[in-house]
């Protein structure tokens, strides 16, 4: 099942949904419409049966460039603080959204990735990058800080030192540096990148569904937390994701020691 937009496509093949930002002539910047457009494809495809994993990548040389500067910065502040905030919402409104997803959700970075794209970049539970890949806190390059969040991604990524030089120097680095910086999970050359990303969707989707949202909720909730509000709060979710799931964990249980057909400290239980 296929389905293109102007500004946002996606092709849903064997589990997973592949979305692309689709402006390549514009390096995939958020304008307005691509931001509604983006919400709307993820409300499309968050409940579907047929999608076990979202796949968010670029079409072209880009991720994204960030923030679209004519059709969101200069457009939107021309209509005064109505047009600003309403576009603030339209584009956080989706990174929200897409940080609590209901499916498993991959970045797979295959280029240019700035300023705002730090929202959907964090927004996504994984994130695999291209070598070729470039990414900057460019903000400070045209006079502003890293706002919509890119501050808190960049501090809630990196260390203290990475993050200040990286805002206050607004200089690009490439793939492997962000996977060493810790921005990505890993970085590969571009011609592996989808092969890569293929096979950890495929192993998530192998997954307990109900055990994979529950686990990605709780590992952005925890950190926050004191030990003994996330001890608290674990149970909580456990025993929540129990009544939507009353058997999974039980089968998980019977197949290791009934059957003894799998190890669970090797991989996953037959669903
Ligand atoms: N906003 C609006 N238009 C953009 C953006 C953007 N963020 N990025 C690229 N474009 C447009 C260019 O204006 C150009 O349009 P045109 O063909 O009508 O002239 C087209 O996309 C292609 O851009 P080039 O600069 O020619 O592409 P190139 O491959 O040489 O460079 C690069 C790519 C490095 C990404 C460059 O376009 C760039 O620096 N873009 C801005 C990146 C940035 O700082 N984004 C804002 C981050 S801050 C924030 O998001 C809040």
């Amino acid at each position: 099942m296929a389905n293109d937009t102007d500004t946002v496509a996606f092709d849903v093949i064997d589990g997973i949904a592949w979305v692309r930002f689709n402006r390549p002539d514009k390096r995939n910047a958020m304008s307005p419409t691509l931001n509604r457009a983006m919400m709307e494809v993820l409300d499309e495809l968050e409940f579907r049966s047929d999608v076990g994993v979202l796949v968010l990548t670029g079409e072209g040389p880009a991720w994204t460039a960030g923030m679209d500067l004519k059709e969101y910065f200069r457009e939107t502040e021309s209509e005064g603080l109505k047009g600003v905030r309403r576009s603030q919402r339209e584009s956080y409104g989706w990174w929200r959204r897409l940080r609590w997803y209901q499916k498993p959700t991959i970045a797979m970075v295959n280029g240019w990735c700035f300023g705002g794209g730090y929202g959907p970049l964090f927004a996504c539970d994984l994130a695999f990058a291209a070598d070729e890949a470039k990414f900057g806190l460019s903000e400070i390059n045209w006079g502003i800080l890293p706002g919509g969040g890119a501050t808190k991604v960049a501090v809630e990524l990196l260390p203290f030192r990475k993050a200040m030089y990286h805002a206050l120097l607004g200089e690009p680095i490439d793939g492997k540096t962000a996977a060493d910086w810790g921005l990505v999970n890993e970085s590969l050359p571009l011609a592996e990148l989808k092969d890569r990303v293929t096979e950890v969707a495929k192993i998530l989707r192998a997954k307990n569904p109900v055990a994979l949202k529950a686990t990605k909720d709780a590992i952005r909730r925890v950190g926050v937390m004191t030990y003994d509000e996330a001890e608290d709060y674990l149970v909580r979710a456990q025993e929540a994701a129990n009544s939507f799931d009353n058997d999974g964990r039980k089968e998980g249980i019977r197949q290791f020691i009934d059957e003894k057909s799998y190890k669970p400290g090797l991989g996953a239980y037959d669903k």
